[in-house]
């Protein structure tokens, strides 16, 4: 089931968070502010009662484009929809409010999100060297239209 977040979430969302992304971990204050901000959709997947993935967009008013800021899913749930779904709601909401495109960074080397990606429409644009610190690895940007 995917829902929007709730603070009584996030502490399981930091705690896999800090399992999937060792080196570059957002701090759980992150999670704190964007669960509150009206600019960001915050959405959870529930499994019997388990947080089991989450997934974060911002669109500020006078931007015409939203960002995917973050998005896991647990290893134990991988491979059953449960990424694609929450990818779904953040692009929803985004076009819902007025967003024209939704732009994402993705690692080079990480090719299953690339590939999430691409099959929900988004397309590389460009590349931004050495974007994910210390490990200094290169970033794709990827982009999707209202319309596709
Ligand atoms: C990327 C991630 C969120 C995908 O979540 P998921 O729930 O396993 O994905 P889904 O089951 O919804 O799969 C959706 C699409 O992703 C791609 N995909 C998923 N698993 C894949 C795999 N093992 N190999 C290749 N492509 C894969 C496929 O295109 C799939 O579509 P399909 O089922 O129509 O073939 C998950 O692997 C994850 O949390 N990874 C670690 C964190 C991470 O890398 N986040 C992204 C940071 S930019």
């Amino acid at each position: 089931m995917i829902r929007i977040a709730t603070t009584a979430d996030i502490t399981s969302i930091h705690e896999i968070e800090q399992n999937l992304f060792p080196e570059d971990a957002w701090p759980r204050e992150k999670f704190d502010v964007d669960v509150r901000s009206t600019f960001a959709r915050f959405v959870v997947a529930e499994d019997k009662a388990h947080v089991v993935g989450y997934a974060i967009a911002q669109y500020l008013p006078n931007n015409d484009v939203a960002d995917v800021q973050n998005i896991a899913v647990v290893a134990s749930h991988r491979g059953r929809g449960i990424g694609a779904d929450l990818l779904d709601a953040l692009v929803e909401w985004s076009f819902d409010q007025g967003a024209s495109a939704i732009m994402l960074e993705v690692r080079v080397d990480n090719a299953v999100a690339q590939s999430l990606y691409a099959s929900r429409g988004f397309e590389v644009i460009a590349t931004r060297a050495k974007y994910y610190q210390p490990a200094g690895v290169d970033a794709l940007v990827m982009r999707k239209e209202v319309s596709t």
